[in-house]
């Protein structure tokens, strides 16, 4: 059977993607419940990470640890990746030793490289383009908390970046609408837009995007990459911050995202990511029941 691989939430259809929401929230009271859940015994997952990380790195490791395998760090600064060995090699190699590997980089088109030589899944962990792995613990949070999210809206307000581009594929996956606002300049990939269709919208104005919104989620205005576009984006973004005013416009019951790390009084004030429609620690959390029903689903096929 052809190796699967989980660089985007496309690479998922939508019945696996719901079957392993709901995995996840099974994971999720099992380990609550103190239940040892073991299906990776002996299985070992290698994590290459070429930037910084504190949820992604702690929630695979822990959750490989939780399922009985194991996860080894990797870093370019002491792999023979940093003194420029082919990623294709890394791959060959990596691949005839661990059982699964993540990746997060810069280009996408370098993990898309790793994949294609890698007789073992890859999973994304971030690049420039995607942050499925976000997604599915956004998804995860969003069901807990509201149920299903068919038919609803979302408002991404900010950046057209990673979390961006993957809310677009969440929207398509997972039928709901979706709200841009985002400075011009600063849209999602354009080619995503299209093929989500009428479902999607970019608005300028983040108060249009948020009117009737059941989700609002931002993002750091720079990414890792863009730290020397800091002040530039700072001025661009400047009309962008989610505050209790923004929220105000949405529905009631509206929920706060964010996928952390957050600068309060950027990108969102302190009141909204601190205040009451905040989830952004069950977010947080997720990433460890979300990616624990992922790697099953990877290494077990169930
Ligand atoms: N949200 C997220 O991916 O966080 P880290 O950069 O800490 O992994
Ligand atoms: N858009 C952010 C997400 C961090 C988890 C970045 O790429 O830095």
């Amino acid at each position: 059977m052809a190796v699967r691989h989980f660089l985007s939430l496309m690479d998922l259809n939508p019945d696996e993607l719901r079957q392993l929401l709901k995995r996840a929230g099974e994971l999720k009271a099992m380990l609550r419940a103190g239940q040892i859940h073991e299906p990776l015994k002996n299985k070992v997952l290698a994590m290459l990470f070429e930037k910084s990380s504190t949820r992604t790195r702690v929630s695979f490791e822990a959750g490989m640890a939780q399922l009985g395998g194991h996860a080894m760090f990797l870093s370019p600064r002491d792999t023979q990746l940093g003194r420029g060995e082919p990623i294709e090699d890394t791959a060959r190699v990596l691949s005839s030793m661990v059982d699964v590997i993540m990746v997060r980089t810069f280009e996408h088109e370098k993990i898309t490289r790793l994949a294609s030589h890698s007789r073992v899944p890859v999973i994304n962990g971030l690049t420039d383009w995607l942050h499925p792995c976000q997604l599915l613990a956004d998804m995860q949070t969003w069901l807990e908390h509201r149920g299903d999210m068919r038919g609803k809206t979302a408002a991404w307000i900010g950046d057209g970046n990673n979390m961006c581009n993957s809310y677009i594929n969440a929207a398509r996956q997972l039928d709901f609408k979706l709200n841009i606002a985002c400075p011009e300049g600063y849209d999602p990939d354009i080619e995503l837009l299209k093929l989500a269709g009428d479902r999607v919208r970019i608005v300028r104005d983040p108060r249009v995007a948020c009117r009737d919104a059941d989700l609002v989620i931002t993002d750091v205005w720079a990414s890792m990459g863009q730290e020397e576009e800091q002040k530039i984006r700072m001025q661009a973004f400047a009309n962008y911050q989610v505050n209790e005013s923004l929220m105000s416009l949405a529905k009631k019951n509206a929920l706060f995202m964010h996928c952390l790390p957050a600068h309060r009084g950027e990108e969102v004030s302190a009141d909204v990511i601190d205040g009451p429609q905040s989830v952004v620690w069950d977010e947080a959390e997720n990433r460890l029941h979300a990616q624990k029903a992922l790697l099953e689903f990877l290494l077990t096929q169930r």
